[in-house]
């Protein structure tokens, strides 16, 4: 297992588009383990391959409160959202310590691969929900800050580019 590096907003990589993945092989398996541990290490409740600058379809996903129930999607797909919508605030390990309102379908039906190969669909409403619509958002190229007015973009933007300047130093 390996714990992996997680891209920064605005890295131009972020907005790499997904390519879906062929077979679950090793190769597969073995990044979901990798994108598991970085994602409890960072303990975030989700994240996309994109964020790890591997552009493949696969997300991992815990909104569990006890952090022990790990979700795989692979070459997820939105086969259903509901038209009620909601409010929730988000926030994204590529874009630490920034939080912000989204609008998004309170619920969604998402079809994917489990880490076997196994094709089956999640009802997810909630948290989950979100989750699942943020990291769907991330392996097609976009960061949530993208629904956000250009002004706070651009404010985020601006100081996470200091912050890595800084870190850099
Ligand atoms: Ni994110």
């Amino acid at each position: 297992m390996a714990l992996l590096t997680i891209l920064t907003y605005p890295d131009p990589r972020l907005h790499t588009v997904a390519q879906p993945v062929a077979k679950v092989d090793d190769e597969v398996q073995q990044l979901v383990r990798d994108m598991l541990e970085t994602m409890y290490e960072a303990k975030g409740v989700g994240l996309a391959a994109t964020q790890v600058d591997v552009h493949r379809r696969v997300l991992v996903a815990d909104v569990s409160e006890t952090r022990d129930r790990p979700l795989v999607f692979i070459n997820p797909t939105l086969v259903w959202a509901s038209d009620e919508r909601q409010v929730a605030e988000e926030g994204c390990l590529s874009v630490p310590g920034y939080y912000d309102g989204v609008e998004r379908a309170l619920q969604v039906r998402v079809q994917a691969w489990d880490e076997h190969g196994q094709s089956r669909e999640v009802h997810a409403e909630g948290l989950l929900a979100v989750c699942l619509q943020h990291e769907m958002d991330h392996l097609a190229g976009k960061v949530f800050v993208e629904y956000l007015s250009r002004l706070k973009r651009n404010r985020i933007k601006t100081k996470l580019q200091k912050q890595a300047r800084e870190a850099r130093v």
